[in-house]
Formats: structure tokens, C-alpha cells, sequence
């Protein structure tokens, strides 16, 4: 640990416990900054049996700025304890940004792969001058400080078609190969998927790439990969998709290909499909449980977008990770459902059957078994519905204040048979089908203001927490 890093811990520390005490918006089951601002989901893994998740963090502004890696840990995916900030900007190599990466364990020994960002000051375009993206490997022996830093590969290393945004390696081991890969932009304004191997986790030689012709952006960002049910996923943040009818929405986009054949030789097969069809999910990443599942965070956020705002930024923080969402295959569809361990998280249920009205918990789930159609008004300003006629699934917030400046998304969805609406003081995340469709938002309601309004033929089970 060098003085840099010793000064900047002594500095967050003190941050952190300057924090002002009043802070309503404050999950209680999702990762969420001390202090500061949030993005990614970076090193996700099991370590030892408890669960490990490392996120882009810049605590001195929620605004954003410097990105560090903040830690936590959990042993049950839903109580997080936060364990400071081991990974820093404190090298040449990454001066400007200890960017996103993953996790790989071996043994008893955590190594994080991370991007180190360089920037220039001066009259360059950012894009293929003034930056610089280094491929970075840091180790630690105990999961919570780095003992090590080396540099890996630098823009030299990479194809001499791209620009210099190459970035966010996630790796992992099959057989006995090491395999990379990182999200790229080429010259040509493309998004592509570098895959990169190794014998050694150090010395990495290019392979190949997965692109997709097509309208698919000019940058992928925070690729992984991974197989699940006998498909192989690749995952991807486009930035650049043109917004087609309800289809890419948002500033960026975060989706998935499948890909045919053996990871050396495989080519992207059939379309993308969105993972998210609210306001506010970006850059997931998964990793693999020891007891076989595939579990996914996002950031339940978006860059770039200043029309939305998010009220925390006046209690010092701002954003929030995703609930880790369990991934599946059915009929050829990956569904995302949230961690079975939330049904422990519940002590209180409630069974309805028909309309609801009335106040609800700042942290509960509704799981609801619909008829046909369905109406539900949450907080008086953001409201979810389908109609079976119309064939189309809302979010939208007729309350503009509530929302932080989000108006409406919706998708097609053929028949609407499950609901569930998992909140947490300032979030909504709701599942359709079993995990099809997954509508990701913010939300900001006042103290009173925690109360639902539910219409329509439905069987309905609120859980909540005392
Ligand atoms: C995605 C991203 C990554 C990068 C990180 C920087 O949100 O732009 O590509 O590594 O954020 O914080």
C-alpha cells in the first residue's frame, strides 16, 4: 500500500463518518455507496464462502469523479456489510480510474482483473488520442486488501483496428486455460468483444472477437460470458443503439447474444435482447456460486442521462447496485428472478384476492398471479399495467417528482400471467412471467407516500419485514 493510497483511506474514512444521519432513500436490502457515487458491479464472486461484490465508486462526490473500487461482503446476497475501498487509483498505470473488472479464485487467492484508465489533458478526441486503457491485475491473499498490482497489457497490446477504448476484462478458467475478454470500440466506430487466453493469468495473447453486424453501437462496454443450461450467454452494454419503437429506450443499453459453438470458434447466433426494459440498469456482470448458480448484478443506474435526477445526491450518495438476480434458461429465454434467499428475508405475509388499497412497507415484495389485465398505481405517481388487448407493458410515472424526471417504458408481452414487485425505499424492480421481462427503476416518494393501489383480477401475496 503506498502514501497515496494510506491518504485517500484516511480521507474516505473521515467522509464517512462526517455522513449526515438523516437519509430516507437508503436501501435496505440492495448495495448502496457510504457515501459518494456508484456504477458497475465489479468482482463479483464467493471467496471462502461469503459472497463478494466490489462496485465503481467515487466517494468524494455523489456527483461522480475519481473511480475506486468500494467493497462488501455478504453471507446471504441481501445483508451487506461495506469493507472499504482496497482497490485505488494509486499507480502510473491507473492514475485516472481503477475502471470495472472481475474476479477469478483460485485456491485461497482473489485475483481482480481491472482496467487502469489514463486520460491526457490537451486537445484530443478521447477516442483514438488522450487515453490510454490498461489491462491490470491485482491480488489479494485475504478478499479484502491488495497485496499486489501488475500491468498486464496496454493499448499496444491490443489490435491495431481499435481506438483506445478497450476495456472492463472478465475472466475465467476452463480446462486449463485462462480466457479474457474486454469490451472494445474499433476505428470503424464498432462495438466488438475481445477474447483473449492465457496459461498463466499474466501473459495473455489475443484470440479473436464476437461482433454482430448491424446497428449495434460503437462501443461495447462490460462484456461477460458465461454458460447456462447448455447455452453459452454473451453479455454486453452497447453504447450507441438507436432507440427502435419501445426497443433500446435508454441512453445505453445492456443485453445479451447467444453464441454457437465452442467459445474459441463461436459466432453470435440470433438477436439481442434487452435485460432490462425500465429506466435504470446498466453494466451487469455474473459470476458462478459454489453451489452452481448464475448470479447477476446490475447497476441500477444509467450514465449520461441528466433528465433523470436522483434525490440522494442532497443526503451525499447516489445509486444503487441491482437485487442479485438468479439467471435460467426457459424456452430459450434467459430469465433473471431475485436470490431464492429473499424469501427468508420476509416475516409478515398478507393473501388478497381481487383489488388492494392501502398503505404498504418501504422494503416489500408483491407476488401476484394475474388474470388478464392489471392496473397498479404505486405511490400515487408510478404506475404498472397491461392489457391483454393491447399487449404492451407500462411503467410510467404520471407523477413526474416521484420519479426523478422518468416518464414511461414499456415492452410487448404477449400474456401477463406473474407479477413481482420487489421495493426498497427508493427502487422497483418487477419481474414478469417468471423473469421474461424484468422492469428496473429509482423512485423517490415521500414519507407518506408508501402506498399501492392494485386493480384488476388478481391473487396477490405482500410480503414485508418487522
Ligand atoms: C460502464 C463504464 C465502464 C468503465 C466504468 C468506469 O458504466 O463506463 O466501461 O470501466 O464504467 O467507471
Amino acid at each position: 500500500m503506498n502514501a497515496l493510497h494510506q491518504t485517500w483511506e484516511k480521507l474516505i474514512e473521515e467522509k464517512i463518518e462526517k455522513k449526515q444521519q438523516k437519509d430516507p432513500y437508503r436501501p435496505m436490502l440492495h448495495i448502496a455507496p457510504p457515501v459518494g457515487w456508484l456504477n458497475d458491479p465489479n468482482g463479483l464472486c464467493q471467496y471462502q464462502g461469503v459472497y463478494h461484490a466490489f462496485y465503481q465508486f467515487a466517494p468524494f462526490q455523489a456527483e461522480g469523479g475519481l473511480k475506486f473500487w468500494g467493497h462488501c461482503t455478504s453471507q446471504d446476497l441481501l445483508h451487506w456489510e461495506y469493507q472499504g475501498v482496497p482497490l485505488m487509483p494509486d499507480e502510473p498505470y491507473d492514475c485516472h480510474g481503477a475502471y470495472s473488472g472481475s474476479a477469478l479464485i483460485e485456491e485461497d487467492t482473489m485475483y481482480l482483473f481491472y482496467t487502469g484508465n489514463i486520460k491526457f489533458s490537451g486537445d484530443y478526441d478521447y477516442i483514438t488520442t488522450g487515453r490510454e486503457n490498461n489491462t491490470i491485475l491485482a491480488v489479494s491473499q485475504d478478499g479484502s486488501t491488495v497485496a499486489e498490482k501488475e500491468l498486464l497489457m496496454t493499448n499496444q497490446d491490443y489490435p491495431k483496428d481499435l481506438t483506445r477504448h478497450v476495456r472492463d476484462p472478465k475472466v475465467w478458467k476452463k480446462d486449463d486455460t485462462y480466457y479474457m475478454v474486454q469490451g472494445a470500440r474499433t476505428t470503424e466506430n464498432q462495438g466488438v468483444v475481445l477474447l483473449f487466453t492465457s496459461k498463466d493469468k499474466r501473459n495473455w495473447t489475443y484470440l479473436r472477437r464476437y461482433k454482430k453486424e448491424g446497428a449495434y453501437g460503437y462501443m461495447w462496454e462490460c462484456p461477460d460470458v458465461y454458460e447456462i443450461d447448455g447455452l453459452t450467454v454473451l453479455s454486453v452494454s452497447p453504447q450507441g443503439m438507436k432507440q427502435e419503437g419501445l426497443h433500446y429506450a435508454n441512453c445505453y443499453q445492456s443485453g445479451i447474444f447467444f453464441l454457437e459453438g465452442d467459445v474459441h470458434l463461436a459466432e453470435i447466433t440470433g438477436e439481442f435482447r434487452e435485460l432490462d426494459r425500465g429506466f435504470d440498469f446498466y453494466a451487469p456482470q455474473s459470476f458462478l456460486a459454489d453451489d452452481g448458480r448464475r448470479i447477476q448484478i446490475g447497476w441500477m443506474g444509467m450514465p449520461d442521462v441528466e433528465e433523470h435526477q436522483n434525490k440522494t445526491v442532497a443526503d451525499g450518495w447516489q445509486n444503487m447496485l441491482t437485487i442479485p438476480r438468479e439467471l435460467s434458461i426457459r424456452d430459450g429465454i434467459l430469465c433473471q428472478n431475485p436470490v431464492r434467499e429473499l424469501e427468508d428475508w420476509w416475516n409478515q405475509i398478507f393473501f388478497f384476492e381481487g383489488s388492494y388499497d392501502g398503505k404498504m412497507e418501504p422494503c416489500c415484495e408483491w407476488k401476484l398471479t394475474i388474470e388478464k389485465d392489471v392496473s397498479i398505481t404505486l405511490s400515487e405517481g408510478l404506475v404498472l399495467r397491461y392489457q391483454e388487448s393491447e399487449g404492451i407493458f407500462w411503467m410510467e410515472f404520471t407523477d413526474h417528482e416521484l420519479g426523478g424526471g422518468r416518464t414511461i417504458r414499456g415492452s410487448e408481452i404477449k400474456a401477463l400471467s406473474s407479477m413481482r414487485i420487489l421495493i426498497d425505499v427508493s427502487s422497483v424492480e418487477v419481474f414478469l412471467n417468471d423473469g421474461t421481462d424484468v422492469f428496473t427503476t429509482r423512485f423517490y416518494p415521500k414519507k407518506e407516500q408508501y402506498t399501492v393501489n392494485i386493480s384488476g383480477n388478481v391473487k396477490g401475496i405482500y410480503c414485508w419485514h418487522l
